[in-house]
């Protein structure tokens, strides 16, 4: 486990030698490697245990590096950038000749993002280019949002782990695709459709599944090892609910239900009511849950309104 500057001169060392190193974003914990060299992108693929046509995000120092993976950028790529970066909006473009196919997935297209941790844009700006990044759990395992879920998941496969604290948001990036007519959001992500209209000034396309067909886009990557179902505070009664179950709830009228239903405080756990903080604890929550090794998770349905898109959208998948 590496820390402060001492580890990041450390994790850019290792970068140089083409190692992975996992490295803590404001999302979620990527898994990095320097995105120009395909052995190192190679080694990416080999930790993870991930196919190699899925895509990779490429995390580069600032927007002046667009220019190196991207071309044929459109306006509204600047504008994007000019906004919310650094932050968690990852922006898909038509890919560079230079950029190799083996951080793409053989896509024409690639994902860009800068990412706004001051230790991941500390090691960003001292290795002076690309860092291609997927977050760093094992192929369909949950994301992790601390480096002590990276070292559970990854420990032995990787080369270090940059600690950087709990992540701020807990939910992978926004991305938005700005390949075709119209601005597409592909993943929903801190950066709500809202916002990205805004800066746009035009209506952008938010397809309800989110299923576009691209590999590594796939319900099963968000789902954690017990299954789980969604219940509504009426489903949540003595009847309908099974045995031996583990409890994700937010509201304080389910938490009195189960307790008056006889089901003990550590049987359930607590999220805040608001979509931001529900959000960054949602995978640690999911975590901590499959640690219980109950039958089944129960997970009081969260509302529905476009703030609580990215949770839900997680949680839909999580279903699978
Ligand atoms: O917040 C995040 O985006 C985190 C942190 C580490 O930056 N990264 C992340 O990477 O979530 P990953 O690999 O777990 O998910 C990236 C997803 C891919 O699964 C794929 O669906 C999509 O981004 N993607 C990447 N490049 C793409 C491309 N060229 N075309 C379409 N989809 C792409
Ligand atoms: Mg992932």
């Amino acid at each position: 486990m590496l820390r402060g500057s001492e580890g990041v001169a450390r994790a850019v060392e290792l970068l140089h030698q083409g190692e992975c190193v996992a490295l803590p974003t404001e999302t979620v914990y990527g898994l990095a490697a320097d995105a120009s060299d395909d052995d190192a992108v190679g080694r990416i693929f080999t930790a993870k245990g991930r196919p190699t046509n899925h895509p990779l995000i490429v995390h580069i120092p600032s927007a002046e590096h667009l220019d190196h993976w991207a071309t044929d950028i459109p306006s509204s790529a600047r504008l994007l950038a000019e906004a919310c970066w650094p932050g968690p909006l990852t922006l898909l473009l038509r890919k560079s000749a230079s950029t190799s196919y083996a951080v793409t997935g053989g896509l024409d297209t690639i994902g860009l993002r800068v990412p706004a941790h001051p230790l991941f844009s500390a090691v960003l700006v001292a290795f002076g280019s690309g860092l291609a990044a997927p977050s760093a759990n094992r192929y369909k395992a949950l994301s992790p949002t601390s480096a002590e879920q990276v070292v559970d998941c990854l420990d032995g496969r990787i080369a270090a782990v940059l600690d950087g604290g709990p992540c701020e948001y807990g939910l992978e990036s926004t991305i938005v695709d700005l390949t075709g007519e119209v601005p597409r959001i592909v993943r929903a992500g801190p950066v709500s459709r809202q916002q990205v209209q805004a800066v746009l000034g035009c209506p952008v396309e938010m397809p309800e599944e989110h299923d576009v067909i691209v590999p590594g886009n796939v319900r099963a990557h968000y789902q954690p090892r017990t299954p789980l179902i969604m219940a509504s505070l009426e489903e949540m009664t003595g009847e309908s609910l099974p045995a031996n179950a583990g409890y994700m709830i937010f509201s304080a009228q389910a938490r009195a239900q189960l307790l008056a239903l006889g089901l003990a405080p550590d049987e359930i756990l607590q999220l805040p009511t608001d979509p931001v903080g529900y959000g960054k604890r949602l995978y640690a929550s999911l975590h901590a849950l499959d640690q219980l090794e109950r039958d089944v998770l129960v997970v009081e349905q969260p509302p529905t309104d476009e703030t609580w898109t990215a949770v839900n959208d997680r949680l839909r998948r999580a279903v699978g």
